[in-house]
Parts: structure tokens; C-alpha cells; sequence
């Protein structure tokens, strides 16, 4: 039987990739993409959702569907340094998600979280990982993956240079750092993202585990 995957946020780098990968899986029958605007491709299986604005979940339907990816984040760079616009992106809109997903009866909900994630760190964007990830919890999802990779590698159009020296930096030191901080490329996460929407046991993912759904 063919399965239908919500994906949140298809057009970030994460995101995208998950859709390629969910429209080549001969396993998924349709893939609905939660976007605030045009993915900018066709294909007979995929569906948009498309919210204009920022209340992406005004655009979400009552259709039963089998999984909920969620790959949507910004940066404090790209909301201007507003941290309640993040908190609504990384937070609220995460845990709105979730809400619909448990009022549908969503057997899975995957989310791409971050390494480092918790509700008590004094560190902002943790923090917010951090609470996401509690709100979320607490709902009682049937199976919540939640995934912790450090800096994603991989063709981002968008020029962030921050990152760019972060990704050289940790790439160069890879083979002294922990496994849970190595670089993680965006497609062997994006395969583990599906991959776990067919494991009913919830699982925080980092590093080797995120690897090993991918090859799993
Ligand atoms: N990149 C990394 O190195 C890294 C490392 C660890 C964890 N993560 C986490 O992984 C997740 C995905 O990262 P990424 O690098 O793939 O992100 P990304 O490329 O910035 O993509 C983010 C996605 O979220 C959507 N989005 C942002 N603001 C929105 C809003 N107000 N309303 C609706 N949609 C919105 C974007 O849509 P638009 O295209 O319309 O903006 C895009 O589809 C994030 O939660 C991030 O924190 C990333």
C-alpha cells in the first residue's frame, strides 16, 4: 500500500531534498508539501498546500495522511533579529504542526530539530529547540522522531556566510570531532527523515543513529 507524507517547509534545503526523495519512493503515493509559497516543481504525485503570509497552518486541509515531516526553521539573520518572529517559525508553527497532526490521527510526526536542543539552555536558539521539542512531547503523538544533526552540508541557494565558514570549519575538522557534532549531509538526512516515518518507536536521532536509519 502507497502512503501519504505531509512535508513542512519543502523549500529549504532539508526540505526540498525530502521531496525529491519522497517522489522517487515507489512506497509513497502522494507527498503533500505545506509551503507559503510555489515549490516550483510538478510531479503527478506531489500536492501543494500553499499558505501565503506567515500563518502557514491556515493551509493545512482535514486529509488523513501517514506522516508528518516537519523540515521549517529560520534564522534570527533572516528574521531581522526578531526573536518572536523565530519563536513563531522554529516554535510555534513546529508545535501548531503537531496539534493538527494528533487531532488527525497522524501515526508519525518527524521533525528536524538541532544538536544541542533544550527548553532549559541559556542559549536562545536551543532554548526554542528546546521548548518546541517539550510542547511536542507533551501532546502524546503516537511516534514523535525528533532529529539533532549539527551543521547540514549542502547546495544552498541562499548565500549565508556564517554558515558557509562553520560548514569549511567543521568539514576540516571532522575526523577530530565527536561523532554528534560531525557535519551531516542533507540527503542522508532527508533519507533518514523518511525512513523513520516507518518506525513506530519514538526516537530522538543524532549522528550515527540519524546514519543508520539512512542505511538501514
Ligand atoms: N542548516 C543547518 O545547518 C541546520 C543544522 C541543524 C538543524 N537545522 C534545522 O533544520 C531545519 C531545516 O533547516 P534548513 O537549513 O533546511 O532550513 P531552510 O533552508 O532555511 O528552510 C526552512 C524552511 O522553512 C520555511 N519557512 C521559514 N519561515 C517560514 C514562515 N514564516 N512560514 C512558513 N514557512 C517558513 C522556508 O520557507 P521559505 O522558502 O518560503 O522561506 C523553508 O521551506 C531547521 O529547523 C533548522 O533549524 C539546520
Amino acid at each position: 500500500m502507497t502512503r501519504t507524507i505531509l512535508i513542512a517547509g519543502p523549500t529549504g534545503l532539508i526540505g526540498t531534498t525530502t521531496v525529491q526523495q519522497a517522489l522517487a519512493d515507489p512506497q509513497v503515493g502522494q507527498v503533500i508539501a505545506l509551503t507559503r509559497r510555489p515549490i516550483g516543481t510538478t510531479h503527478p504525485k506531489l500536492t501543494e498546500w500553499t499558505a501565503p503570509g506567515d500563518d502557514l497552518l491556515a493551509g493545512l486541509r482535514p486529509q488523513q495522511v501517514d506522516a508528518v515531516i516537519c523540515c521549517l526553521g529560520t534564522t534570527i539573520h533572516n528574521v531581522g533579529g526578531d526573536k518572536a518572529r523565530f519563536i513563531h517559525v522554529d516554535k510555534d508553527l513546529v508545535v501548531g504542526l503537531g496539534r493538527w497532526a494528533k487531532a488527525n490521527g497522524v501515526p508519525v510526526m518527524s521533525v528536524v530539530s538541532a544538536i544541542g536542543a533544550d527548553a532549559g539552555s541559556g542559549v536562545f536558539y536551543n532554548r526554542v529547540k528546546g521548548e518546541m521539542e517539550r510542547d511536542l512531547k507533551a501532546m502524546g503523538l503516537p511516534t514523535l522522531h525528533l532529529f539533532h544533526p549539527s551543521i547540514l552540508t549542502g547546495p544552498r541557494q541562499e548565500k549565508r556566510t556564517g554558515e558557509r565558514i562553520g560548514i569549511a570549519v567543521a568539514t576540516l575538522l571532522s575526523p577530530l570531532l565527536p561523532d554528534r557534532y560531525k557535519p551531516m549531509p542533507h540527503d542522508v538526512l532527508a533519507k533518514a527523515l523518511l525512513r523513520s516515518t516507518q518506525v513506530t518507536q519514538s526516537g530522538t536521532h543524532s549522528y550515527r543513529s540519524i546514519r543508520s536509519l539512512a542505511s538501514g
